[in-house]
C-alpha cells in the first residue's frame, strides 16, 4: 500500500498526519517514510525519533525528490509492507511522481482556509494523475478542525468536500490539540506520549485515520485496541 499525504496548501497537517501514520504502522509492519518536501521535516522528525527513543517502533525515511519520487519507489516499494509519502503543500514534480505510483491520496483540508479555488484546484490535479493511474484513491478529509466549533465552519467545509466530484470525502476530522504538536517536537505520534501531555481525543482521531486510510481491518484493529 502506497499512501501519499499531499494537496496543494502549505501548513495542513501534511507532515503532523504522515508522520503519526508512519509511528503507528511501524509497530505492527515494515514501513518506508518518503519524504518528498524540500523543507525536510519528515526526515528531521525521523532523526529526533531514532536518537531521543531508540526503542521506539522504527521505520525507515528517504529522502527524494522529483522524477526520483517514482523511479526509485517502483524499487523500493515491493522491499516494504507499507509506504507513506509526505509532499510539500504545492503542485510540485515530486507530488505527481507520487501519485503516479500511489494507491491512496490522502489530502487534509483546513475549514478556516477554504476556499474553492484550491479545491478545484487539486480536483483537477488528482484527475490528471488519475488518467496515469487509474488505481489511485483520492480521499480528503478536515484537519486542525477547531475543537471549539466556531461557528458552522465545518459543517459548511464537510458540505463543500462531501460535493467535490474526484474526491471521496473520509469523515475522519483531526482536530486542532496541542497534543499532536507536542508529539511532533520530540518524534513520536500521539499514540506514544504518556503521562499529562497524552490527549485520547487526539488518540482516537489519528485511529480513525489509520483505519480508513489503510483499510486494513486485522491490522488496524489490533493497533486500535493497543492505542486504547
Ligand atoms: N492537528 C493539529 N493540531 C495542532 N497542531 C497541528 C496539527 N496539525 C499540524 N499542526 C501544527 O501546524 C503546523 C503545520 O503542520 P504540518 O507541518 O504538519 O503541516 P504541513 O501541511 O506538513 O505543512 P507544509 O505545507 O509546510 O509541509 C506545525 O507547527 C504543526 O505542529
Ligand atoms: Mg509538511
Amino acid at each position: 500500500m502506497i499512501i501519499t499525504v499531499g494537496g496543494i496548501k502549505g501548513g495542513t497537517g501534511k507532515t503532523t498526519i504522515a508522520t503519526n501514520l508512519a509511528c503507528i504502522a511501524a509497530s505492527k509492519a515494515d514501513v518506508l517514510l518518503v519524504d518528498a518536501d524540500d523543507q525536510e521535516t519528515s526526515a528531521d522528525f525521523t532523526a529526533t525519533r531514532k536518537e531521543e527513543h531508540p526503542n521506539a517502533p522504527r521505520y525507515t525515511c528517504a529522502k527524494l525528490t522529483g522524477r526520483s519520487v517514482r523511479t526509485e519507489l517502483l524499487e523500493l516499494a515491493p522491499k516494504y509492507q507499507h509506504v507513506i509519502i509526505d509532499t510539500g503543500g504545492r503542485d510540485t514534480a515530486s507530488q505527481r511522481a507520487a501519485l503516479a505510483v500511489s494507491d491512496v491520496l490522502l489530502i487534509p483540508f483546513m475549514p478556516r482556509s477554504f476556499d474553492i479555488w484550491t479545491l478545484n484546484k487539486v480536483a483537477t490535479l488528482v484527475e490528471e494523475m488519475k488518467a496515469a493511474n487509474p488505481k489511485l484513491q483520492a480521499y480528503i478529509f478536515l484537519s486542525r478542525t477547531d475543537p471549539q466549533g466556531q461557528g458552522n465552519e465545518n459543517e459548511e467545509a464537510t458540505e463543500l468536500l462531501k460535493d467535490t466530484t474526484s474526491l471521496t470525502f473520509l469523515d475522519a476530522p483531526i482536530g486542532s490539540r496541542k497534543a499532536f504538536a507536542h508529539a511532533a517536537s520530540q518524534g513520536l505520534a500521539v499514540t506514544e506520549l504518556i503521562g499529562a501531555q497524552r490527549n485520547q481525543k487526539a488518540i482516537d482521531e489519528i485511529m480513525v485515520l489509520f483505519q480508513r486510510s489503510f483499510n486494513v481491518t486485522p491490522l488496524s484493529q489490533s493497533l486500535e485496541l493497543a492505542a486504547r
